[in-house]
């Protein structure tokens, strides 16, 4: 499995090449690769090839030791439930197979990188379709073709809708602290000739009082059955202001995306990850001696303040429950 190192860009487009599971796992967890989809995407190819070392060793017995692997994979991230979604699938490809897993299981992970693909443009196209000609978009963190198998969520349908003549302007924020935004979502949109703006974190409320944003379009790490969503931190912030400001909120996401098991945004687990990511900058410390940081990555915004919800199998606009079934 070839990564390109998301924690590199934009600076350098270097490639990490991985042939384990573990490695995988620790690939996600220290953000080499990241974004739900792409999360996903990545457990699938290292269950795969979790797959082929266990059978290597034990051609009987694998089973037990793939079965780990995939629990170890899973414990990588929380919030995002495309990952449990794409090991899901993987478990359930394995479980009729005996000798060499390798194939089918190479095979299924494939088809999972295809398929959401696939999914991206579908929802680009759609998503596009809700936005009028001379519109301002804001996006938040990186929804983009490096968190997904290309393409992207929500700038899919940025890359739709200006391909369609519609936009005038593209606001990302930069997204602290591992500035995806800045980093990313600028490095790619800017690949694709579409201009963009940044703003500091701080600044969305002020840009959508003061200058025209029609959407707020984001992607999601897991959507309820109600339609409450967790995304990048930040993203709840920017649904308030955008209701405050007559802004509408789009989050563009998978089905893979929507967890039916979990019934309101309660029940989303909320990744905290390390207080230096807070405390430093590019690994150098920043913040007062003695000081401390709490750093949850996401938050849930409320189905009452999503105007759509954008899928591969339609729009939910706005999203209910009945609505989210109807997808499936
Ligand atoms: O911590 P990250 O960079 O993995 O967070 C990513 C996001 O919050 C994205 O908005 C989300 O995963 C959707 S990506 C299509």
């Amino acid at each position: 499995v070839r990564l390109l190192d998301q924690r590199c860009l934009p600076a350098t487009e270097t490639y990490v090449e991985i042939d384990t599971a573990a490695a995988i796992a620790a690939a996600i967890e220290s953000m080499i690769v990241r974004g739900a989809p792409a999360i996903g995407i990545a457990a699938a190819y290292g269950a795969a090839l979790a797959a082929r070392s266990a059978h290597a060793l034990d051609p009987g017995g694998w089973r037990a030791a793939y079965d780990a692997e995939l629990e170890r994979l899973r414990a990588t991230r929380p919030t995002a439930v495309n990952l449990g979604w794409a090991l899901d699938r993987m478990a359930r490809a394995a479980a009729p197979l005996g000798a060499d897993p390798f194939p089918a299981l190479i095979a299924e992970a494939e088809r999972i990188r295809v398929e959401d693909l696939a999914a991206n443009h579908a929802m680009g196209a759609s998503g596009a379709s809700l936005i009028a000609p001379g519109a301002s978009l804001l996006t938040h963190c990186n929804a983009g073709a490096l968190a997904t198998a290309g393409y992207g969520t929500a700038l899919g349908v940025v890359r739709a809708a200006w391909g369609a003549g519609r936009l005038v302007r593209v606001y990302a924020t930069e997204t602290r602290p591992w500035l995806q935004g800045a980093r990313l979502t600028a490095w790619e949109l800017l690949r694709d000739g579409i201009p963009v703006t940044l703003i500091t974190d701080g600044a969305a409320a002020h840009l959508m009082r003061t200058r025209r944003i029609d959407w707020v379009i984001v992607g999601a790490d897991r959507i309820a059955a109600n339609g409450d969503t967790a995304n990048k931190i930040g993203t709840y912030a920017l649904a308030l202001a955008a209701r405050a400001q007559r802004a509408r909120m789009m989050v563009v996401a998978p089905r893979s995306s929507i967890d039916r098991t979990i019934s309101t945004g309660a029940g989303i687990p909320v990744e905290e990850r390390a207080a230096a990511e807070v405390l430093e900058f590019g690994s150098r410390r920043v913040a007062a001696a003695g000081a401390d940081a709490w750093n949850p990555v996401f938050d849930v915004t409320p189905a009452a303040l999503i105007d759509a919800l954008v899928t591969e199998a339609g729009i939910v606009s706005p999203p209910t429950p009945q609505g989210i079934a109807a997808l499936f």
